[in-house]
């Protein structure tokens, strides 16, 4: 028999390897709940968001890219946030080099979301990054990070959940709901996301 202890070292032997074993709910973590500066920068970035963000014209990357930056947000050359483009925390953002967010991607990031180099998320993708534990009976907020490794692409209106890793050139075909990791290369659609094919 397999004891417990050998199934979790191996399991964090898969992380630690990028490897998708181990179901998302693990990779879970609870988050306190909001303080004042929290809900003060929330607050002042819902305003900038709305405004100076929201109504640039759609070529202003730099401009978009400098209001991350100001708000705590990591955010690499060439890169392509779109105006439409919603992003919750920009503190817990990192978009990397000639990365784009779309047209209306959602990126909910109350957990922290990294978007390495070179990924296109494409209009309407739904990057979630929290969800709440239900089986608590105060259903608290539960966080896990997304991870978009370089040269990846999320297709239209896809919902990515929290805690998964799309590997490098990965690609998550339009509509799909993916709520496991996607290994390296692999190209997978449909609702829950399967494998069609590979890059
Ligand atoms: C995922 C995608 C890239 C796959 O393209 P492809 O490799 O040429 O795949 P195919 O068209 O040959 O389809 C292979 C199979 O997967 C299925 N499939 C493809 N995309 C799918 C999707 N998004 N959801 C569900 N099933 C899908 C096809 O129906 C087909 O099934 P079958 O083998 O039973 O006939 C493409 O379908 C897609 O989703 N493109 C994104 C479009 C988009 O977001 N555009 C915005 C651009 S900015």
């Amino acid at each position: 028999m397999i004891s417990p202890l050998a199934t979790k070292t191996a399991q964090m032997i898969d992380l630690a390897a990028g490897r998708s074993s181990t179901p998302p709910r693990t990779r879970l973590k609870s988050v306190p709940a909001p303080n004042l500066k929290d809900k003060s920068r929330r607050f002042a970035w819902r305003i900038v968001e709305a405004t100076l963000y929201r109504w640039s014209p759609a070529a202003f990357h730099g401009w978009r890219c400098f209001l991350l930056r100001l708000f705590g947000a990591t955010v690499g050359r060439g890169a392509h946030p779109y105006p439409s483009a919603r992003i919750w925390a920009p503190w817990n953002l990192r978009l990397g080099d000639v990365s784009s967010l779309g047209p209306r991607v959602n990126c909910y990031s109350v957990g922290s979301i990294t978007v390495e180099d070179h990924v296109t998320v494409s209009q309407g993708a739904y990057l979630c990054a929290a969800t709440h534990n239900f089986r608590d009976p105060a259903f608290p907020l539960v966080v896990g990070e997304i991870l978009i490794e370089t040269g990846a692409w999320v297709a239209a209106e896809a919902f990515v959940g929290p805690g998964v890793r799309v590997g490098s050139r990965a690609v998550v075909g339009a509509r799909s709901v993916v709520t496991k990791d996607v290994p390296d290369g692999t190209v997978v659609a449909g609702n829950p996301a399967r494998q069609i094919g590979s890059r």
